[in-house]
């Protein structure tokens, strides 16, 4: 099976793709339609341009830039990396909690600067983490393995999901409940029609003074403009690992003290990335083989 591949996707899992071309979607002009294989990370997809296409393997869990539908017209199978990223997601949702909450890169940037001239008794006071309440918007699999991680900081959590569940990692909540009653939000749904701009200005405005919103998800899940209108006026503090129009930033944030931001990191630990190409790759041979694929999208 021929395969495009739209970078060198990481781990050994790469090299048993016999046939792979490297080559970014920018730069397909004509019609390939020898190519029945595409590995892509969450891309607009030419379909048109691909006429003998039969599987598209997306590296990531999130396939909201690939037209399902379309594929599915077209008998074009998708499948996705759920479960393997996971513990890296969770991590970094973490690290961005305790990060904004404590103030940690404001401290860096302090000490780097020079700026750290008095005493520690006199500066870097920050709310603690123990203890508060954690709302969790999504309890998947990412949103509950970031509640079990909160056990370890003894904090009480809530949850939205669609359907209320039987759970020990948390309370049920609706959404404007659970943002006015938590301490930390932290964003874990999948980006669809119903979840875009699903934080606005009226729910950003539930938030508590002084609560942190963290987002690990997508950018267009949150309204940027009315999250940087928050966060300009220093009511609330966030940090924040994706963005509506990736690589762009909203310029309006990188000065400001309240907010941490990080280049999409969620999955990118070596672990998680080389599991992620060995689902794609899997998913491609087992397609190949004539089998049905593993970890295929819902259409
Ligand atoms: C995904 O898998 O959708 C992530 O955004 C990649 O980290």
């Amino acid at each position: 099976m021929k395969i495009l591949a739209t970078r060198r996707y990481p781990g050994p899992a790469f090299e048993e793709l016999g046939d792979v071309e490297i080559l970014p979607l920018s730069s397909l002009e004509r019609p390939r339609p020898d190519v029945e294989g595409l590995v892509v990370a969450n891309e607009a997809l030419p379909l048109d341009l691909l006429p003998g296409l039969r599987v598209v393997a997306n590296f990531g869990v999130g396939y909201d830039r690939i037209d399902v539908a379309a594929c599915a017209e077209r008998g074009v199978v998708v499948t996705h990396t759920p479960g393997v990223l996971d513990a890296a997601t969770a991590d970094l949702t973490l690290a961005l909690i305790l990060a904004a909450r404590r103030r940690v890169v404001e401290g860096d940037r302090l000490v780097r600067s020079g700026g750290w001239t008095g005493s520690w008794a006199d500066s870097g006071l920050a709310e603690e983490l123990t203890g508060a309440t954690l709302g969790v918007v999504g309890l998947g699999r990412i949103g509950s393995a970031v509640a079990r991680r909160a056990r370890g900081f003894d904090l009480r959590v809530l949850y939205t999901r669609r359907r209320q569940v039987d759970t020990d990692l948390g309370k049920f909540r609706e959404l404007d409940e659970l943002l006015a009653e938590s301490d930390v939000v932290t964003i874990h749904v999948p980006l669809t029609p119903e979840t875009d701009g699903m934080l606005d200005a009226r729910r950003l405005a539930l938030l508590r003074d002084g609560a942190c919103l963290v987002n690990t998800a997508r950018g267009e899940i949150v309204v940027e403009a009315a999250l940087v209108a928050e966060l300009v006026s220093g009511r609330i503090r966030a940090g924040l690992d994706v963005f509506v129009r990736e690589p762009e930033v909203p310029r309006e944030l990188l000065g400001l003290a309240n907010v941490v931001l990080t280049p999409h990191l969620g999955s990118a630990t070596r672990q998680a990335r080389e599991a992620m190409t060995r689902l794609v790759a899997d998913n491609l041979l087992a397609v190949e083989r004539g089998e049905p694929p593993l970890t295929p999208v819902p259409s």
